[in-house]
């Protein structure tokens, strides 16, 4: 089969998104025929000689019929304009199959405010949290610590911890530049834990061993790519912690009807798991998490990715 990994993208995780598709690509050259392309920041789609064509909607319509002119798109392009479903949206008016998630999970995977308000209906606890718009932030006092999120964004860009009134006014304008849409949640203060699972070609679903997050303080935008972060897989964790946050992620993953593999990031309270997100395409470099869960339980990056695409053509 023949295979198209898209990189890049046109949010603050163009980066991780390049590094993702790079080691996607490298990985499936052993056993597909594969091509890459790269959406640059300014949203024009390129290939190994430069832009496709003049302009973003031009270039864009020579991607099209690159993506149409294959077996499987692999979209590796984390954060909005990617991971958000536009990617799978792109892929299924064009006819071609997708590895991951469609348009209906990725969107609301990517929707923080959306993802706490499905998870609470099916029985999976959030931190307690509101929404508020950007253009209503003058009027937000300072009561007690909160978290300040955009409500779709990703590699923790635009999130911050508020611990007084100054820190408020801070970290709203801070995450009113990546959305209109602010979280603004009660912070948890407890072990960091994240659970992946993975829809196989046969339809069921195998989750990998957890992973805990050693960050020394909050495990931010910088402590995720300065290396300063351990992780621990597999996570030391009870039997029943492990269960509880196996039934978890499930639950979410189903309830969103995700596909291909999604990481769910849990705090393990006292009081049993507590969801923190979904991402619908986690990082995918070697040194990203979910290629270490599946490295703990035997399964190599190259097996990974092979699986993945084997998914989507099922
Ligand atoms: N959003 C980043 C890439 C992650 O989930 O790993
Ligand atoms: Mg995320």
């Amino acid at each position: 089969p023949r295979v198209l990994v898209v990189g890049g993208g046109q949010n603050a995780e163009h980066e991780v998104s390049r590094a993702s598709a790079t080691a996607v690509a490298a990985a499936l050259r052993e056993h597909y025929r594969v091509s890459q392309l790269t959406i640059r920041r300014d949203g024009v789609w390129c290939d190994d000689s430069g832009p496709l064509a003049p302009g973003v909607a031009r270039s864009l319509s020579v991607a099209v019929s690159r993506i149409g002119d294959v077996d499987v798109v692999f979209p590796a392009v984390h954060g909005v304009l990617g991971e958000d479903g536009t990617l799978a949206a792109l892929c299924a008016l064009a006819g071609t199959t997708l590895v991951g998630s469609s348009l209906g999970a990725g969107a609301v995977g990517m929707d923080k405010w959306v993802t706490k308000v499905v998870a609470e209906a099916i029985g999976v606890r959030t931190a307690p949290g509101r929404i508020i718009h950007a253009r209503d932030i003058a009027a937000i006092t300072f009561e007690r610590p909160v978290v300040v999120k955009p409500v779709a964004s990703g590699s923790s860009y635009g999130v911050t911890l508020a611990e007084d009134a100054a820190g408020l006014a801070e970290a709203l304008r801070v995450a009113a530049n990546f959305d209109s849409r602010i979280l603004v949640e009660e912070p948890i203060h407890a072990r960091e834990v994240d659970v992946a699972v993975l829809r196989d070609a046969d339809g069921a679903c195998w989750v990998a061993p957890a992973l805990e997050i050693h960050a020394s303080g909050v495990f931010d935008t910088d402590t995720k790519y300065d290396g300063s972060a351990r992780f621990s897989v597999p996570a030391d964790l009870t039997e029943r912690e492990q269960s509880a946050l196996q039934r978890d992620a499930l639950r979410i993953f189903d309830a969103l009807g995700c596909a291909g593999v999604a990481r769910v990031d849990f705090f393990l309270t006292a009081e049993g798991p507590v969801l923190n997100e979904i991402n619908t395409l986690p990082g995918l470099s070697p040194a990203s998490q979910v290629p270490r869960m599946f490295a703990a339980a035997g399964v190599s990056y190259a097996e990974l990715t092979a699986r993945l695409v084997r998914a989507a053509l099922a």
